[in-house]
C-alpha cells in the first residue's frame, strides 16, 4: 500500500512540476473556426518533419499548396499521379484534420494536354465536358468521404465582374461552373464544395460572386462555401471593403472561408494578372532581405491584429482560417511575381517559430477563455 501511494504522490509532482505545453493556434481560435495551413511537397513527404510536428501541432485544417492541380495530378490524359496527393491525406487523417483539396478547376496550372486533341487544335465543348467530369470525378470518389472539402472552381471572375476568360469558358461556354459543382457533388455526395477567389473585397467580383452562388441555388446545385483567398498587402484591401464582400457572401446563405491568407510587406510589382508571370529581380524591389525593420515589424502586427479582430467579429460567419503556408520562408510571395525577393508573409518565421504577435494572441484568447 505504502508503495503505490509513494508511486501516485511521485507522479503527482511529476504532472505538476511539467510546465503545461504553450496553447496552440488551434486551441486558441476552438470556438471560432478552424486554422488551417498549406503543405508543400516537403511538409508531406516528412523531408521537413519540424514544420510537419509543428502543423500537427498547431493546425486542424489543411490543404494542398500544389500537388492537386491538373497539371500535377493528371500530367497526361488519363494518367494520374497521386504519390503527393495520397500522403496528404493520410497525414490529415492522422491528425484528425479538416482536409481540403485543392482545386479541381483552375485556367492556372491546367495540364497542357487538356484543352487540346493530338493534332494541337481546340477540342470540342462535348470532349471537354468529358474531361472536366473525368478530371473531378477520378479525384473527387478517390477521396471520398477523406476529403471534407473542394476549392471546386477557382479565380474564374474578373474585378470588373466578367467571367475570366479561360479555355473552360471559350470551349464549354459559361455552363462549365455549374458543370464543375454538379460533377464534384455526384462523386461525393456529402463533400462541401467551395468557389475559391482573390480580391473578394473588389465590388465588381462581389456582386458576380453573389449572382453565382444565386444561380447554382436557383439550380439546385450544391455550394457551401465561399473562399475568400485574402492574399493581402499593408494597403491592401481596405478593410471595410473585404468585410462588405464577406457579409454579402454570407448573406446568401453559405459560409465565408479565409482560404489563403498572407500578408506581404514588398512593394507591389506591377504586371498582368497572370499568375503564372514573372519579373525580372530588381533590388529595389526587395527592401528588407534582412529582416523587417522595427517600424515595419510593428505595422505588420498591427495589420494582421486588424483582420484577426475582423474573422473574430465574424466568427458567426466563417468557419475557416487558412494561412498560405506554414512559415515565411516557404510562401510563394517570395517568388512571385519577382523571384528571389524576401517576403514575411505568413505566422511562423523563417526559423519555424510562432511570430510573437501571434504567440501574444494566442495567450491572450486562452487567458480570456
Ligand atoms: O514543381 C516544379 C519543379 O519541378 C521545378 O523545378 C520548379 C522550378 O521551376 O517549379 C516547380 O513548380 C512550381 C510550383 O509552384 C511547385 O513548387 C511552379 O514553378 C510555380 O509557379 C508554382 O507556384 C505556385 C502557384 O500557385 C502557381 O500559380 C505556388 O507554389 C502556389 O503557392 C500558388 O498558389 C496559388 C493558389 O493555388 C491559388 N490562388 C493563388 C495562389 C498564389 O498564386
Amino acid at each position: 500500500m505504502k508503495r503505490q501511494l509513494l508511486w501516485g504522490i511521485a507522479l503527482l509532482a511529476a504532472a505538476c512540476s511539467t510546465p503545461p505545453a504553450e496553447p496552440t493556434l488551434k486551441e486558441a481560435f476552438a470556438d471560432e473556426f478552424l486554422v488551417g495551413t498549406a503543405l508543400n511537397a516537403a511538409q508531406i513527404m516528412g523531408q521537413d518533419r519540424e514544420a510537419q510536428v509543428l502543423i500537427a501541432t498547431h493546425f486542424n485544417s489543411i490543404v494542398a499548396e500544389n500537388c492537386m492541380k491538373s497539371e500535377e495530378i493528371q500530367p497526361e490524359e488519363g494518367k494520374f499521379d497521386f504519390s503527393l496527393s495520397d500522403p496528404f491525406v493520410a497525414f490529415g487523417e492522422e491528425n484528425d484534420m479538416f482536409i481540403i483539396g485543392h482545386t479541381l478547376v483552375w485556367h492556372s496550372q491546367l495540364a497542357p494536354w487538356f484543352p487540346f486533341d493530338k493534332e494541337g487544335n481546340k477540342v470540342s465543348r462535348e470532349v471537354m465536358i468529358e474531361r472536366l467530369k473525368s478530371h473531378i470525378t477520378t479525384l473527387v470518389s478517390r477521396y471520398r468521404g477523406r476529403i471534407q472539402g473542394w476549392d471546386v472552381v477557382n479565380e474564374a471572375i474578373l474585378e470588373d465582374g466578367t467571367l475570366r476568360p479561360t479555355p473552360f469558358l471559350e470551349i464549354i461556354g459559361e455552363d462549365y461552373l455549374e458543370l464543375a459543382f454538379q460533377f464534384a457533388h455526384e462523386a461525393d455526395p456529402d463533400a462541401e464544395l467551395y468557389y475559391n477567389d482573390y480580391s473578394m473585397a473588389s465590388e465588381g467580383k462581389r456582386n458576380r460572386v453573389v449572382q453565382l452562388i444565386r444561380d447554382l441555388k436557383a439550380k439546385g446545385i450544391r455550394i457551401d462555401a465561399v473562399g475568400m483567398q485574402n492574399h493581402m498587402g499593408m494597403d491592401y484591401p481596405a478593410i471595410e471593403e473585404f468585410e462588405k464582400s464577406l457579409t454579402a457572401f454570407a448573406a446568401e446563405g453559405v459560409k465565408v472561408m479565409i482560404t489563403e491568407w498572407d500578408i506581404t510587406v514588398l512593394p507591389t510589382v506591377r504586371m498582368g494578372a497572370e499568375v503564372s508571370d514573372r519579373v525580372a529581380y530588381a533590388k529595389q524591389m526587395n527592401p528588407y532581405p534582412d529582416g523587417m525593420p522595427d517600424e515595419v515589424s510593428q505595422a505588420w502586427d498591427e495589420r494582421l491584429r486588424s483582420f484577426v479582430d475582423l474573422y473574430e467579429k465574424h466568427a458567426d460567419k466563417i468557419s475557416r482560417v487558412t494561412a498560405w503556408g506554414f512559415s515565411d520562408g516557404d510562401s510563394w510571395r517570395n517568388d512571385w511575381p519577382m523571384p528571389g525577393r524576401t517576403d514575411y508573409p505568413l505566422l511562423f518565421d523563417r526559423e519555424k517559430k510562432l511570430k510573437p504577435v501571434v504567440q501574444e494572441i494566442i495567450n491572450e484568447k486562452i487567458n480570456n477563455k
